[in-house]
């Protein structure tokens, strides 16, 4: 079946300018906006979760509707993986049974990031599958790379995989990565053949759009 997925539009031919500094902001000025109670409420039960399991952990950022959590429960079945998501519309839709090793959160990960990262977890493994692009030039501080979380978010460690249909997302990500952590990540065209890992890698797919996979080791710090 053919899809119709536009690709990315934006107005920026290339990485944004202002992507260094907007980067060397967050490093000076550590994000401080009061963590949400509700989230403080789901991480801790994703902490008590994860606890009890006493496995290395995977996180899935951005999980979507967990197709890919549970695809990666499977893949890691000596792990613990967690999905986190902000929408509870998609983390509701009915998936299938969660493997037992799998945990779907719902967070905004602004603030779950930072939670992890003072409970001083460690991912062994952390995706960041088809983010939202925001591919309006002014949008840049709404990209991961462009948000005041992002060293906190390299802090945290792991190897680290990042998915996009937009070129330009994965460049800026990895030159901020190269400015926060002096890390080169590996830039791939992914080509996935039916064996898609979420609904978006479905869909961009299906409809012949360009993937791309980054990847780097990062030290938890
Ligand atoms: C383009 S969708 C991709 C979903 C899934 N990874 C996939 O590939 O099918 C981006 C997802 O990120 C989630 N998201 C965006 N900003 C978020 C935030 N600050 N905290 C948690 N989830 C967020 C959205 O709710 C949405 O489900």
């Amino acid at each position: 079946m053919q899809h119709n997925s536009r690709s990315v539009v934006s107005n920026q031919p290339g990485p944004h300018q202002d992507l260094a500094r907007r980067v060397g902001r967050a490093l000076a000025h550590p994000l401080r906006k009061p963590i949400a109670e509700h989230t403080q409420r789901n991480f801790a039960h994703a902490a008590e979760w994860f606890a009890r399991r006493q496995a290395p952990l995977v996180l899935d950022s951005g999980c979507g509707v967990g197709v890919s959590t549970r695809q990666l429960a499977l893949q890691f079945p000596s792990h613990a993986v967690i999905g986190v998501d902000r929408s509870e519309d998609r983390l509701g839709r009915d998936h299938g049974e969660l493997p037992a090793n799998a945990l779907l959160v719902r967070a905004d990960l602004v603030d779950f990031w930072r939670l992890a990262y003072q409970a001083g977890w460690a991912p062994e493994y952390h995706y960041l599958l088809y983010p939202n692009p925001y591919p309006k030039a002014g949008h840049l501080k709404m990209r991961w790379h462009g948000h005041a979380v992002l060293p906190t978010l390299l802090a945290l460690g792991g190897r680290l995989e990042l998915r996009s249909n937009w070129s330009i997302y994965v460049e800026e990500f990895a030159l901020a990565v190269a400015q926060v952590t002096g890390k080169q990540a590996t830039t791939t065209a992914l080509a996935p053949k039916g064996d898609y890992l979420t609904p978006f890698e479905a869909k961009y797919a299906q409809s012949g759009q360009a993937l791309w996979r980054l990847s780097v080791d990062l030290p938890r710090t």
